[in-house]
């Protein structure tokens, strides 16, 4: 309550746009969701969406219907009545791993040359300390030009919504964080967000800066804990230790905490790996040290070529001919994404050893074809169907069907018997026992 219904526009409907011009048009909002490319657009407009991402569909379908939800390339239509346009463009990373703000900026520049009335631009791109002050003399550069009756202001709101749960984590959010340089602006987004921000205060105010910083920090402490563990993984195997075991027993900490403590494959993903190396570069920039941040990406480049080495290992070097099964594409669970998988990089490399790799992934089975080609890849209808004629398992990503296999099955399928568990799913005595040979990240041989 206390909040109205407002205009908004949000630019770029990718994933971070559509899922915030979705949630906020299911509030009540009118949103328009600008996008350049046609193709998305079509798709939009039939209601299908251009990414695998639950729950998305039916909000799509549920505010499109309503009439609250509009898929447009008319920027100038789009930004002419609203209250606040949000920025959610791209901002890849560039060859020496910064982030680039192109796109960022032209879309500022493109709302200060449409813009009728007075409006708050709000950046929700993850970008650089700094940004927010570029977008501003973007903007007052153009009204300046065009001599614009009207007073855009700009506001940092970065997004925390994570792949494959990034509906419940907007409408659920931990945290909402606004950086605004006025008081009014961050009333503004107060009352936007409160319809999400219920039962206590989840919005955390504070300037510009610290918010676009805040974003980073964020994803690097999280690329920090995961590459700590797989480092302590592969020492653990060793010293034959379980890392499993040392999981549970250091998570119960409630300082240190269970969650993002799984050794594995190396992080991926549009996230992590990117918003890292911006961050290095950021320091960089800036003269100031970033040893654990460079540590943090070494070791996660070492972790993603570990499956192929136990690969390599296990058939002695010898892998040309050899077929390969593997599960999991996506870089994550209930995401199509294979953006920086570590799937990907373990293909290719199995690849151009000689050998074939049989894929099989719940939704992520045709973008791993289109960027691996059909060269000694195929995409199986089902998970056993991979493994018909495979000389070996890999595990590369914890969709839940690959929860429990039959192990027996297994034993009598693979023709090497053996199960590569890049997430440690399964209970290596109990692979074992059905006659398999079973390596897991970080566990004991
Ligand atoms: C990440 C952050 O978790 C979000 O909070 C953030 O908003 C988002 O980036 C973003 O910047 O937009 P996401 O990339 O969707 O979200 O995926 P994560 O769940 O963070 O997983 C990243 C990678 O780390 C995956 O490859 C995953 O397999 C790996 N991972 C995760 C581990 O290897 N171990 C873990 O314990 C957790």
């Amino acid at each position: 309550k206390g909040s109205k219904a407002m205009n908004l526009a949000v630019i770029g409907a990718g994933y971070v746009g559509l899922v915030t011009g979705a949630c906020l048009a299911d509030v009540g909002n009118r949103v328009h969701c600008v996008d350049r490319d046609a193709a998305r657009l079509h798709l939009l407009r039939g209601g299908h969406l251009p990414i695998y991402e639950p729950g998305l569909d039916t909000l799509v379908a549920r505010n499109a219907a309503a009439g609250r939800l509009v898929f447009t390339d008319d920027l100038p239509a789009a930004v002419a009545d609203a209250d606040a346009v949000f920025i959610a463009v791209g901002t890849p990373s560039r060859e020496d791993g910064a982030a680039d703000i192109g796109q960022v900026l032209q879309a500022a520049g493109d709302v200060a040359r449409s813009a009728t009335r007075d409006l708050l631009v709000v950046v929700k791109s993850t970008v650089p300390v700094g940004t927010c002050d570029r977008v501003r003399e973007v903007v007052e550069a153009e009204l300046a030009r065009r001599g614009a009756p009207c007073e855009l202001r700009v506001a940092s709101n970065p997004e925390f919504l994570k792949e494959g749960h990034a509906v419940e984590d907007f409408q659920r959010p931990d945290r909402i964080v606004i950086g605004t340089s006025d008081d009014d602006d961050g009333a503004l987004l107060r009352a936007l967000y409160a319809p999400y921000n219920r039962n206590h205060d989840r919005l955390i105010c504070m300037d510009i800066r610290s918010a676009e910083f805040t974003k980073y920090a964020s994803n690097a402490m999280l690329a920090a804990r995961i590459s700590l563990m797989n480092e302590l993984a592969c020492l653990a195997e060793k010293v034959d230790a379980d890392i499993e075991s040392v999981r549970r027993g250091t998570g119960a900490d409630p300082r240190i905490g269970y969650d993002f403590l799984y050794a594995g494959a190396g992080y991926g993903g549009s996230c992590l790996p990117k918003d890292v190396r911006a961050l290095i570069r950021l320091a960089d920039e800036y003269g100031a040290a970033a040893d654990i941040l460079g540590s943090v990406q070494a070791v996660n480049l070492r972790q993603r070529t570990l499956l192929y080495e136990k690969l390599e290992r296990f058939f002695r070097g010898r892998l040309a001919g050899r077929t390969i099964a593997v599960w999991g594409l996506a870089f994550k669970p209930a995401t199509d994404d294979i953006r920086e998988a570590p799937s990907i990089d373990l293909i290719g490399r199995l690849l151009r050893a000689g050998a074939s790799v049989r894929g099989y992934d719940p939704v992520a089975g045709a973008n791993a074809l289109r960027a691996l080609g059909q060269d000694g890849f195929s995409i199986a209808d089902d998970a056993r169907a991979a493994c018909r004629g495979a000389d070996a398992l890999v595990v590369m990503t914890e969709w839940r069907e690959f929860k429990s296999p039959d192990f027996r099955g297994l034993a009598q399928t693979l023709r090497a018997r053996a199960v590569f568990d890049a997430r440690n799913l399964y209970d290596p005595a109990y692979v074992r026992s059905c006659g398999l040979h079973y390596e897991g990240v970080g566990r004991a041989a």
